[in-house]
């Protein structure tokens, strides 16, 4: 069994590591870390826990940390994480962290886009991006998994086979997404309160997010171009999962534009043909979030015209856009099967 820890236990992402863990057939929960509520039984913070998870919460030190944990997810802000990457991987444990810290390649773009200082930039090129649709051989040789913003997770999943094949037009990418209030995280923030959520519909960032260099780094690597995505996050008045709806055009083929019908399908189809959580709808239709609420799965659905493509993704945010692939990358980083834990 190998012994696992959530530091950040008590938020959104960490309560859903918990439940994943404790139904995990090869793990031991070994440590849930919480600061707010060090020393109190976690059944009596979190109900759904109880009689199923006999242990408390233990404050966040690092020594304590990695005295009891082979590896350990990180469910902190960003800025937090880096605290404890460098003496975990000192220790030789395994870290998958949630958080933006260790996701961007220059360092420089983390600092303009999360407005501080990166305190740990010789770890950053140990870190491998945790989307194993993508990265699945450099994930199984990590010790540290950056794991995916959810926005990139859906945006990514949606763009990757128009973006590797080169198809599209990659200078009119628009990326309309929505998510779930539970995108913001547990803390109280007046925005994200009920009142102001509720009945309501607004875009946010707008063109201006913190996941749009994420996405641009990732498909610009597939491409070998510069992309850069026009990206418009909104607030959905739901607790759950985000919808991402993509537009593009493609590119002139010998003075025509393509259109066999049916060939961006395929394409799809080839593309994430072994991969255990994407599931492509049938043509005409589209995915909901209803489907994936509570599933590691990513749902995509297809519109081809004759110049353009619509991709429509669903994700339920709290796991295939966090918990979820973070017991992916588990999974691969120490060879048990993927799915294990998951289905
Ligand atoms: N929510 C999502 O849909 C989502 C999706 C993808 C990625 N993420 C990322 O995953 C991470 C966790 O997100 P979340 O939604 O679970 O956030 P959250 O609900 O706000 O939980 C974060 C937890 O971190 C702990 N924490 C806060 N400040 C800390 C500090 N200074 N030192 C130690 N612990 C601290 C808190 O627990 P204690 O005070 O009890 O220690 C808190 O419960 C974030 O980086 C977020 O961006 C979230």
């Amino acid at each position: 069994m190998l012994n696992v820890g959530v530091v950040g236990a008590s938020g959104y992402t960490g309560e859903i590591l918990i439940e994943l863990l404790l139904k995990h057939p090869r793990v031991r929960i070994s440590g849930l870390f919480s600061q707010t509520y060090k020393t109190r039984a976690v059944g009596e913070v979190f109900p759904q826990f109880s009689n199923r998870l006999d242990t408390v919460f233990c404050a966040p030190l690092a020594k304590e940390i990695a005295s009891v944990c082979d590896l350990v997810f990180l469910a902190l802000p960003h800025t937090i994480s880096m605290n404890y990457v460098p003496f975990l991987l000192s220790r030789g444990k395994r870290v998958v962290d949630l958080s933006g810290d260790y996701r961007f390649k220059d360092y420089r773009v983390y600092e303009k886009f999360y407005g501080v200082s990166h305190k740990d930039t010789s770890n950053i090129k140990k870190a491998v991006y945790g989307l194993p649709e993508l990265y699945r051989f450099s994930i199984k040789r990590a010790k540290l998994v950056a794991n995916p913003g959810c926005y990139p997770t859906a945006a990514i999943l949606a763009l990757a086979p128009l973006v590797a094949c080169g198809i599209i037009r990659e200078d009119t990418l628009v990326v309309d997404a929505k998510s779930g209030a539970s995108g913001a995280g547990r803390k109280l923030v007046q925005e994200f309160s009920f009142c102001e959520v509720n009945g309501d519909f607004k875009a946010y960032k707008v063109n201006t997010h913190q996941h749009i260099p994420e996405i641009n780094q990732v498909l610009s690597r597939l491409s070998e171009h510069t992309v850069d995505v026009t990206f418009v996050p909104h607030l959905l008045p739901v607790e759950r999962g985000i919808l991402e709806t993509v537009y593009c055009f493609k590119k002139p083929v010998s003075g025509r534009k393509r259109g066999i019908p049916g060939t961006v399908r395929r394409l799809f189809a080839n593309f994430y043909e072994t991969e255990p959580f994407i599931r492509l709808k049938e043509e005409g239709s589209f995915p909901r979030l209803k489907d994936v609420r509570g599933t590691n799965f990513c749902d995509i659905g297809i519109k081809e015209e004759a110049d353009r493509i619509i991709v429509i993704s669903a994700i339920d945010n709290l796991v295939k856009g966090a918990a979820g692939q973070a017991v992916q990358n588990m999974n691969i980083m120490c060879g048990f099967p993927e799915k294990e834990g998951l289905l």
